[in-house]
């Protein structure tokens, strides 16, 4: 048997932001490992601070924001890099894709060129050996017509032709680590599960891990070895994806679980968590999920330290696993 290999290692990971009105903590002490090849799930509502963990790891924080805590990847602390080791970083280990494909494609060049550019700047290639590597990328995402489309641009494409061209990009450098930051949520349902399944096909094939950012904890069930629910800025639970999807166990997972279609089901009206996420700014005392939660006791308004249990399930909640149903 192999040793796992630790890939990532985030602890105390902490971004605030200043702000005119004081300042915002978005993520607020999230620890999490990654192993090499693993797919982890981070998925929380709008505003959980998911994009900003992200951010925070890839040093792309807006200028308002700092980040504390530790990131070790491969060993090597991440954070606050200075910009050279940063964008070696960014270029060779970690790559990361986002919800508009638009944010890393230009408009204006061929989507050969885009391609070819990043392995003759970052590994030197000539322009022949660039070609023909981007073409072999092309195919691995499984592009049809793919000579064809090399000479096409990214308007030419449509929306899920450009995602499989990003995530092409983002895998030409062979990264360790894919971040990928609701890559689907853009797209209609079919097209989001052919690339969810993608995603899985070329991390196994690149050995790449992967960092799946979601709302929707539906998307994330087939592909992730581990989930981490989040919700204002802080882990809410942690399990395997299985655990998370068959028995979760704090009130906020059940909720996300609740709100994901489901194909057997005559109706189509979703189970939403009634009312919004917190104000950051104008956090509810102790847990952050209390006003919301069906649950919610007195104590609540203690925050609930993140429990270890069943192995290594983490859970922050007062409630009594028992009188989840
Ligand atoms: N530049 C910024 N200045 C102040 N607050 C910010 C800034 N960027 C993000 N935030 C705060 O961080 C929160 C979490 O954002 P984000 O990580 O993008 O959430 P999501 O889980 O939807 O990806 C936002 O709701 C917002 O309050
Ligand atoms: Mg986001």
């Amino acid at each position: 048997m192999t040793k796992p290999n630790l890939l990532l290692d985030v602890n105390d990971l902490r971004v605030i932001f200043k702000t005119h009105d004081g300042d915002v903590t978005a993520v607020n002490n999230l620890t999490f490992a990654l192993q090499a090849g693993q797919t982890l799930g981070i998925v929380g509502e709008s505003g959980s601070g998911k994009s900003q963990t992200a951010f925070a790891l890839m040093g792309l924080l807006a200028d308002n924001g700092r980040v504390e805590g530790s990131a070790k990847f491969n060993g090597e602390e991440i954070l606050n890099l200075p910009k050279k080791a940063l964008n070696r970083l960014r270029a060779e280990q970690i790559a990361m894709i986002f919800q508009d494909p638009m944010t890393s494609l230009n408009p204006y060049m061929k989507v050969k060129e885009q391609l070819m550019e990043v392995l003759m700047l970052h590994k030197g290639l000539d322009r022949k050996t660039a070609y023909l590597e981007s073409l072999a990328m092309l195919d691995a995402v499984k592009m049809p017509e793919a000579k064809k489309r090399m000479e096409m641009y990214p308007h030419e494409f449509s929306g899920g032709m450009r995602q499989r061209v990003m995530i092409a990009m983002a895998l030409l450098c062979r990264p360790k680590l894919l971040i990928a930051d609701e890559p689907t949520t853009a797209l209609d349902v079919t097209v989001q599960a052919q690339i969810m399944l993608l995603l899985n096909d070329l991390k196994q094939e690149f050995n790449t891990a992967i960092i799946m950012i979601t709302h929707d904890l539906g998307v994330v069930a087939g592909i992730c070895d581990n989930v981490l629910v989040m919700y204002a800025g802080r882990t809410m639970e942690y399990g395997s994806a299985e655990q998370i999807f068959y028995q979760p166990t704090h009130p906020y997972s059940i909720g996300l679980i609740n709100a994901v279609p489901k194909l057997n089901e005559e109706s189509n009206t979703l189970i939403t968590i009634p009312g919004n996420p917190p104000n950051l700014l104008n956090l509810p005392q102790g847990c952050p999920f209390q006003p919301r939660c069906r649950h919610a006791t007195a104590q609540c308004v203690q925050a609930p330290p993140l429990r270890r249990f069943d192995g290594n399930r983490l859970r922050a909640c007062f409630i009594p696993i028992a009188e989840m149903s």
